[in-house]
């Protein structure tokens, strides 16, 4: 067998053997390149004679076809098999289920915001909401209170700039101002947002939610008050009958002004709302005083009407039975998945509130 015969053979078993594009392009030269055996093979005809020569070169290209065919064939099935790798590699089996799906939860906080603005939305409330960060003016001074009162101190409230008088608003009431001043009587709103004050315990966390209350109109009196109160601790407690007291109170923006308490009981270490001999205290409310209605551009010789603030954050764990008020902002979502709720089960006036 000549030397070229043996070339051959190895470079047959080269090309089978080959497993990519980048191997295939390397045997490619060796064979049809410049200094490849086909070449270096085609050189030798100098040396022969012409008898020899027409012979000699056609056993060449005899060969030369042979590799080329089988190297385009090798081309070829690389190709195709490293596409049908690649889309191997790519396929997803959608009808596998998710191994780990973890629904998320509707915070207790913002769910029962959902649940009290449906139950205020029923009987004419509308929402509205103010900036974080206010100004004294609105938060204090716009609502009656006076320079000195204890409020304003530093160890309650978190003023952001003493000189321009901004702070974090301590309470949802600026609202009430800001609503007036922006429309014309009558007014029936309510204001749920987040409230800051300087302290930290059990019951008490630095950021709490507050939702505040008013209702402005001609000929509005406490016993509206009273009325709409009634129909929102039902609603939100979802029980047929409240045990409530209104208790005398004072509030600079408010006159008269009171504090709501509901009537409780324990039971197998249960809160049971709405009987019992026990009271808890749930908000506080009065009629808008005049000097109110007055910063905020209404007459108060025309219009009057009553205001109340809740505690959101308080409700939502007296009716989730959630005890520390802390564990609302540790952002454990453990506690979230225990506490929270079903994103899909949005609180309807129809179908419910919780479930
Ligand atoms: N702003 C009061 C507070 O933070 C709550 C409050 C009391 C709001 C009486 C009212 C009201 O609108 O009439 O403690």
């Amino acid at each position: 067998m000549s030397e070229f015969e043996k070339k051959k053979i190895i470079f047959i078993e080269k090309i089978k053997n080959s497993k990519n594009l980048p191997e295939l392009t390397i045997i490619n030269s060796e064979i049809f390149g410049k200094n490849g055996i086909i070449n270096s093979e085609f050189k030798k005809l100098g040396s022969l004679s012409s008898d020899e020569r027409k012979n000699f070169a056609a056993n060449i290209n005899k060969v030369k076809q042979e590799l080329l065919e089988l190297y385009k064939i090798k081309v070829n099935d690389v190709q195709d098999k490293e596409i049908i790798d690649k889309i191997a590699k790519e396929k997803v089996d959608i009808t596998l289920p998710e191994k780990e799906f973890n629904i998320g939860k509707i915070h207790p906080v913002s769910q029962v915001i959902d649940e009290i603005s449906c139950i205020f939305s029923e009987i004419g409330f509308t929402v509205e909401e103010g900036p974080d960060v206010e100004n004294e003016y609105y938060n204090f001074t716009a609502l009656n209170t006076p320079e000195n009162h204890p409020a304003k101190d530093m160890h309650d409230t978190f003023y952001i700039d003493k000189d321009l008088k901004t702070l974090l608003r301590t309470h949802t009431s600026p609202v009430q101002v800001r609503t007036m001043l922006k429309g014309k009587p009558p007014f029936k709103i309510i204001a749920p947002g987040r409230t800051y004050r300087s302290d930290s315990d059990q019951t008490h966390t630095p950021m709490f939610h507050q939702l505040e209350g008013l209702h402005i109109d001609k000929n509005i009196n406490m016993g509206h008050l009273k009325g709409c109160l009634n129909y929102f601790i039902k609603e939100f407690f979802e029980i047929k009958k409240i045990k409530m007291r209104f208790r005398p109170s004072h509030f600079p923006f408010t006159e008269p002004s009171a504090e709501v308490d509901i009537g409780y009981r324990i039971e197998n270490n249960k809160i049971i709302i709405g009987e019992g001999d026990k009271w808890l205290e749930v908000l506080g409310c009065g009629m808008v005083h005049p000097n109110v209605l007055k910063n905020s551009k209404v007459n108060p010789n025309n219009f009057q009407g009553f205001a109340f603030g809740i505690g959101i954050d308080r409700l939502a764990m007296l009716k989730y039975g959630i005890n520390d008020l802390r564990s609302f902002f540790e952002c454990d979502y453990r506690w979230l998945k225990y506490y929270g709720f079903d994103p899909l089960d949005v609180p309807t006036n129809y179908r419910g509130l919780s479930r």
